[in-house]
This record gives structure tokens, C-alpha cells and sequence, in this order.
């Protein structure tokens, strides 16, 4: 009988939203009309870049009505969405992602420009002031970064405490710690200010420094997990990425140097990804930029995210080859594992870094091919492309499966391919967060619908 009325019920609504189409809205009213079918009250709500706002929802409020005192009633509808699979933290002009299409832009430029036309340089400069730098602007970007790359010993030290095999992003996020530690002027409550809100200069002098302590930071701790010495080189007419590779002991390795600026063009931005938006959470209270890194790299270093690469190749060692491949299929089919370096929250295509990423392997031909798995990364490659679990569910493989082979390529060691991938991607978390302080303060305060007992 309840099921008969309701359906009578969502006829006459039918009816009802069709007469309100035809009569009262027009293609260019941007409105979405909602009736809560517990008071059968309308509201209109604004609708913006196909958007509209959660806080709206508030006066969707039926009071009157009888519901537990946790549901908070009077404070109107709360949108859930755990893991924000639908849900917009803010606006931003810097990224744009087209998951349907396989499109990935910076600014008004696609990747396949950039990473054609231009190196990571140009492209930090794109992302953080939204323009690519003229040479003047190269050149003091390059040495304003370089003249923070001069670690206070208490940060080789806090490295060096770390047995070299001790999980490296763990060492990183101590490695910024203690960069931060070892300039309290750049933290607002110990200095005893707000610093970045509204001003640009403290936030640019913050990015400098974020970059110079990141790279700097994974170097001193590439050189310890290869028992090298470590020496710092901070030259102001090199780029970061040579003057990180300097200091991992890799002077004038021009292939390495060509192949990382095309690599962290690819990872450098992501929209608000899950470690970028853990470092807007942290500076949405207002936190200095290096310790938000540290909240960047706890977030991904997760297998789900950054983590994957590092992940990736270790499946890759287990598999051994085309025989272990099938195995591990068998496991996740049957939901006993995830493959690595497959699906994407926003692809639903071709993840269109991995062109780029074949292109790369492509200039590294000789020590690519001399990796024994190869086969293995090819074989997964060829199962996700073909087989029903992955293609109805629209998974392809992602950036994460094949970067770690150019890691390898190019000589690194695996423990430090997720914090390389992680040096990118600061960049964009930096842009980001100037953008964010051109705003007004706003904090990342997440609600939660209370399912458990309220106290009486
Ligand atoms: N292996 C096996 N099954 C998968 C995988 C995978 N890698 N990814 C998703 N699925 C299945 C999942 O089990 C679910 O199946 P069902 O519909 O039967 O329940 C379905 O696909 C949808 O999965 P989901 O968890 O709702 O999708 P999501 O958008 O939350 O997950 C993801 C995105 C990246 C966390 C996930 O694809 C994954 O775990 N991938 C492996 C880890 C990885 O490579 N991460 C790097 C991502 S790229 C870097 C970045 O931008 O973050």
C-alpha cells in the first residue's frame, strides 16, 4: 500500500517538475529546483559552472519534523561524501582534467605542449604565477631557489640518524621537519603572526624555499641510503633538478637532468589531488608551506596514491614474469589484492601521461630493455587493456606503472622514486596554496553525519 501511494506520489511530482519546465524554466536559468518530500516544500538552488553550493543545502530544514537529535535538523541538509568523490573543495584556474577525454592541461596548455616546447622550470613558473617565465624571469626564479638550497646541518644530521633502509618518505617528512625546525621565522605561530595570509612576497619567498628544501632534502637522503657523502651545491645559474643531481653525486648527467624535466612536468599538478589537498588542509589554518610538505608526504606515501609507484615495482620484483603476472590477476579478480598502477579516480580513459611516459622510455631504449621486467609491466599492460574485470569497469593503467621504470632507467634507486615523484608534485601543491592566499582565509573544517549514540 506504501509503495502504491509513493508511486502515485513521484507521478504527480513528475507531472508537477514537467509543468515547471515548461512554464517557468528557461535554458538560461541556471537553477536547480529541489522539493523535500518530507514537507513537500520547493527550493530553488544556484547552479554555477554546473556546480552549486553545499551551504545552500542549509535551508533545506524541515523543522517540525520528528528525527534524532544527531541529525541536527535545524542546521538544514548535509551532503555526504566520503572520500569527496563528487564534492568541489574550491575553485582554481590551474589545472584542468578531462577524465572522460584523457585530457590534462596546465593553465591554458596541454601537457603534450609543454612537455614538447618546454622543461619543469617553465612549468613551475606556469603553474605558481600562471604565466611561462620570459628568461629574466627563468633565471631569477632559478637562483632565488638555488640560494635556499644550503641545509643547516641539523637537517643532515636528523637524515643521517635514519638507517638508510628506514621507509624514505618517512626520512623525507623528517627531512622537512627539521627544515622547518631550523627556520622558525617562517612559522607563523612561533613567530607569533599570521605571515602568508595576503602577502605575496612571504608566500613566494615560502615557495622558493619549499623547493629548495624538498630537492635538497632528497638528495642528502639519497646520498646517505648510498653511503656517499653528502656536499651541498646550491649554484645560482643551474636549475633545481641539476643542482639536486650534483648534490646525489651525479654531476653533468645530462640524460638523467633531460629525462626528470620531462618526467616532473607529467607529475607536477594533478588538480586537488589526495596529497595536494592534505597540504591545503594544513594551510587553510594558516600553517607555513614546509610543513605542509610534511602533511603532503604523509598523505602520499599511501599505496592508493604516491605510494603506487614504489608499490608498483615491488609487485613487478614479486611477478617475475608472465607466469607470476597471471597468478596475481587471479588475486585481484577475486578482490584478494589491487593491481598497482591501475585505475584513477578522474581517468576513465587513457591516463594521457603514459604517451609521454612511452616516449621517455622510448630515449632510454638501451637500459629499459635490459630490465628483466619489462615483460612483467607489458603483460599487465596487455591484461588491463583486454581483460572484462578491468574494462567494464573502465580501469586502465595509470602514470604510476610505468614511471617507476624510468626511475629505474635512469639509475635511481627504488626507495626513492616516490619521493622523486614527490619533489614534482610540490610544485603544485605550491600553486595551489598561493592561489589559496589570494583569498580570504578559509578553514578546511570537513562535517560528519554522527551515526552513534547521543549521550543523554
Ligand atoms: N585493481 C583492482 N580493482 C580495482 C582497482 C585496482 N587497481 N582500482 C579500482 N578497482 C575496482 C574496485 O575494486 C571497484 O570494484 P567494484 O565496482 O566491483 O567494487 C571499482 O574498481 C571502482 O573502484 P573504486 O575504489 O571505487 O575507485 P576509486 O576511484 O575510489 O579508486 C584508486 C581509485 C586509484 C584508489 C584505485 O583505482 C586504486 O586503488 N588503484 C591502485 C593504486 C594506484 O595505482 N594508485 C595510483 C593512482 S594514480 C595517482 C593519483 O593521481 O592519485
Amino acid at each position: 500500500m506504501a509503495a502504491t501511494v509513493h508511486s502515485f506520489i513521484k507521478l504527480l511530482l513528475d507531472f508537477y517538475y514537467y509543468l515547471l519546465n515548461k512554464v517557468f524554466v528557461f535554458p538560461s536559468l541556471e537553477k536547480l529546483w529541489v522539493i523535500d518530500l518530507r514537507t513537500f516544500r520547493p527550493y530553488s538552488i544556484s547552479i554555477n559552472h554546473n556546480a552549486v553550493q553545499a551551504t545552500e543545502f542549509r535551508k533545506i530544514s524541515p523543522l517540525g519534523i520528528t528525527a534524532s537529535p544527531q541529525d541536527h535538523i535545524a542546521k538544514g541538509l548535509t551532503l555526504l561524501d566520503p572520500g569527496f568523490r563528487n564534492t568541489a573543495v574550491g575553485e582554481s584556474r590551474i589545472t584542468h582534467i578531462d577524465g572522460n577525454r584523457g585530457l590534462l592541461q596546465y593553465r591554458q596548455y596541454s601537457i603534450s605542449y609543454l612537455v614538447t616546447h618546454h622543461d619543469y622550470e617553465d612549468v613551475v613558473h606556469l603553474l605558481v604565477w600562471g604565466h611561462l617565465p620570459t628568461l629574466d624571469e627563468k633565471l631569477n626564479f632559478r637562483s632565488r631557489v638555488a640560494k635556499q638550497m644550503v641545509p643547516d646541518q641539523s637537517i643532515i644530521r636528523v637524515i643521517q640518524a635514519f638507517s638508510p633502509d628506514a621507509p624514505a618518505y618517512l626520512i623525507v617528512a623528517a627531512g622537512l621537519t627539521a627544515w622547518a625546525a631550523s627556520d622558525p621565522d617562517s612559522v607563523p605561530v612561533y613567530r607569533g603572526y599570521s605571515i602568508y595570509e595576503k602577502d605575496s612576497n612571504a608566500v613566494d619567498e615560502g615557495i622558493y624555499r619549499s623547493l629548495a628544501a624538498f630537492a635538497t632534502v632528497v638528495a642528502i637522503m639519497a646520498c646517505h641510503q648510498q653511503g656517499k657523502p653528502f656536499t651541498p651545491h646550491a649554484d645560482p645559474t643551474l636549475s633545481t633538478i641539476e643542482n639536486m643531481l650534483i648534490m646525489m653525486g651525479r654531476p653533468h648527467d645530462r640524460q638523467a637532468a633531460s629525462a626528470l624535466n620531462k618526467l616532473w612536468i607529467l607529475f607536477a599538478d594533478h588538480e586537488i589531488t589526495n596529497s595536494t589537498a592534505a597540504f591545503l588542509n594544513a594551510t587553510s589554518c594558516l600553517s607555513d608551506p614546509i610543513s605542509a610538505c610534511v602533511a603532503s608526504v604523509a598523505s602520499g606515501n599511501g599505496p592508493l596514491h604516491g605510494g603506487a609507484i614504489d608499490l608498483a615495482y615491488k609487485r613487478f620484483k614479486q611477478m617475475r614474469n608472465k607466469e607470476g603476472v597471471r597468478k596475481h590477476m587471479a588475486d585481484v579478480k577475486a578482490k584478494k589484492t589491487r593491481l598497482m598502477g591501475v585505475g584513477h579516480r578522474v581517468y576513465r580513459t587513457i591516463d594521457p601521461r603514459i604517451p609521454h611516459l612511452h616516449s621517455i622510455m622510448a630515449d632510454l631504449e638501451t637500459n629499459v630493455s635490459q630490465n628483466p621486467l619489462l615483460d612483467v609491466v607489458l603483460e599487465i599492460d596487455r591484461t588491463v587493456a583486454e581483460d572484462p574485470y578491468f574494462t567494464s569497469r573502465k580501469l586502465s593503467i595509470n602514470a604510476d606503472l610505468y614511471s617507476s621504470f624510468a626511475y629505474a632507467a635512469l639509475g635511481f634507486d627504488p626507495r626513492i622514486f616516490t619521493p622523486l615523484a614527490m619533489t614534482a608534485r610540490c610544485a603544485g601543491a605550491l600553486a595551489h596554496w598561493r592561489e589559496s592566499m589570494n583569498q580570504p582565509p578559509c578553514l578546511w573544517r570537513p562535517r560528519q553525519v554522527f551515526t552513534g549514540e547521543v549521550a543523554s
